[in-house]
């Protein structure tokens, strides 16, 4: 079984990027088998719904998420939604995303943009038939000190989402 962790921050002192990064060492645990997408690493198009799908990129990530039964997505907040590299990436490696069990790392300025993912998730359930881990992990700029994640209930909550992400995985890709 193959599992995937996507970086979608393209900042250089980036909060997600650690988060996604203590995910990983969280589920290299228990899992050996895992993909470390860092998009900020990998020069994309935008989607043009045309030419960009002959990308040689575009051509390799999708490959690379076709052969994962499970993504977890990590993304910055941006205007109440993941940003706008995560919607390029689905757009750009579209049906690689068919029958996904999908998890969700987000960090943000807030607490009030907690319910930003809905979309995005709905959006790969309702063209992707992706299933969606109903347990995501949200964490404000006060969870992390320098380049470590320090609230100890946010790491729980990694603990839990590696749990159920193997699990679900393993159950739904029978
Ligand atoms: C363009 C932009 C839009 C943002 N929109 C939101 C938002 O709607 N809600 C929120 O809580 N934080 C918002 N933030 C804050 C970021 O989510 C937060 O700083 C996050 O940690 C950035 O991720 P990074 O550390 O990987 O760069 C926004 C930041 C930027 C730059």
């Amino acid at each position: 079984m193959k599992l995937c962790i996507i970086n979608c921050s393209f900042s250089s002192t980036s909060r997600t990027r650690v988060l996604a990064m203590r995910f990983l060492k969280i589920l290299k645990k228990t899992h050996k088998n895992v993909d470390f997408v860092d998009l900020s690493k990998i020069q994309l198009p935008i989607c043009d719904g045309n030419k960009c799908y002959e990308n040689k990129n575009v051509k390799i990530l999708t490959k690379k998420l076709s052969s994962a039964q499970g993504i977890v997505i990590a993304s910055p907040i941006y205007n109440y939604d993941l940003n706008a590299a995560a919607k390029n990436l689905v757009e750009l490696t579209g049906s690689a995303w068919k029958d996904k069990i999908i998890g969700f790392l987000c960090t943000a300025g807030g607490s009030k943009s907690y319910m930003s993912v809905m979309p995005f998730a709905n959006s790969l359930m309702l063209d992707y038939r992706c299933h969606i881990l109903p347990r995501f992990v949200y964490a404000e700029e006060n969870a992390f000190r320098g380049n470590e994640v320090a609230d100890e209930k946010i790491i729980e909550r990694l603990e839990e989402l590696a749990k159920s992400f193997v699990r679900v995985t393993k159950a739904l890709s029978k």
